[in-house]
């Protein structure tokens, strides 16, 4: 590997591995795949998304010499953005729930970024943002966008999310050289799965394509959530209508409880040497079901979205 001009270049490119080990240990008939992403500087998969925004942004002329950047974000949009925003000469605020860990916020300040903590809606607990806690992060984001003159990067409505996310399928199925069935992603604004499926039916049309959603909180499936139904996958399911979701894209959903999502970010770990969050761990979750059921001896890929070490302040790994 040649040297970099900055660590900006070590986004993206992350290994594929070949879970064997949790294969074995769940006595599955196939093959799970899973993307390293959080290896990307940050510790998130969101470090492509950052990267991307932002320079598209300058492309199209949105992002202004040394403006300022906002975001709303469960925390490691943020910390990508304050990564990227911090080489490239942009002051950066991160909006965020007090939900969230406080990890991310801490990363957010290491790279010099300025954090701004939202309260949680009544009833809601710490560890569970609901889509309550979003709408007033949102509320707040947008009301710092106008007092700021700030660019707002926008992860939900803003497609370079999605377009950015495409280049992680495109390793995959680079990677595997074309051997992937189906993959299993889940569903926070969806630009993970909308990307990495729109980079499978490129490639191959028959690829399925999975949504992952937290057991409690079901949105895409078609059951509706039970009211105020919290769940502890942080960074997504919240049971509702996500804008650049292509819907078409979706061959079924599978529901993955808060248990079987931490079981499998332990097992993850534990066996693997993965050391991840409760996503990725929802990921292998689904995996599992998957390989139990329609994708019986298939080749199902997923992606690790961000590292264990986000998750030091929760139970996860106590
Ligand atoms: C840890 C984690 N997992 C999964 C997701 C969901 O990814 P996406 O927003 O691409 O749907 C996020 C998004 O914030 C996340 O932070």
């Amino acid at each position: 590997m040649a040297i970099m001009k900055s660590v900006l270049e070590a986004i993206g490119n992350t290994p594929l591995v070949d879970l064997e080990r949790l294969v074995r240990h769940w006595k599955l008939e196939g093959r799970v795949l899973a993307k390293l992403d959080h290896l990307n500087p940050s510790g998130s998969k969101k470090d492509r998304i950052a990267l991307g925004m932002i320079r598209e942004a300058e492309r199209k002329g949105l992002l202004k010499p040394g403006q300022t950047v906002i975001e709303e974000t469960s925390g490691n949009t943020g910390n990508g953005l304050a990564l990227v925003c911090s080489l490239l000469g942009y002051p950066f605020v991160a909006v965020m729930s007090k939900g969230n860990s406080i990890e991310r916020v801490r990363i957010c300040n290491a790279f010099g970024a300025k954090v701004v903590r939202v309260d949680q809606a009544p009833g809601s607990k710490p560890g569970e943002v609901s889509a309550a806690d979003l709408d007033l992060v949102m509320e707040e984001t947008e009301r710092l966008t106008k007092e700021l003159g700030a660019f707002c990067a926008g992860q939900f409505h803003n497609a370079d999310n999605a377009l950015a996310q495409e280049t992680t399928g495109d390793e995959m199925w680079e990677q595997s050289e074309g051997k992937i069935d189906a993959v299993a992603d889940f569903v926070g604004t969806g630009g993970g799965f909308t990307g990495i499926a729109t980079s499978m039916r490129r490639h191959n049309p028959k690829v399925r394509c999975y949504l992952v959603e937290p057991a409690n909180a079901p949105y895409y499936s078609g059951k509706k959530a039970r009211e105020g139904a919290g769940h502890r996958i942080q960074g997504g399911g919240y049971a509702r209508e996500v804008p650049f979701l292509d819907r078409s894209l979706i061959t079924d959903c599978v529901g993955v409880s808060d248990e079987e999502a931490a079981e499998g970010a332990r097992l993850l770990s534990s066996v693997e040497g993965i050391f991840c969050g409760f996503s990725a761990g929802a990921h292998a979750a689904a995996a599992r079901k998957l390989l139990q059921g329609p994708e019986k001896g298939k080749t199902v890929a997923i992606v690790i979205c961000d590292s264990g070490l986000k998750y030091l302040s929760t139970d996860l790994y106590a």
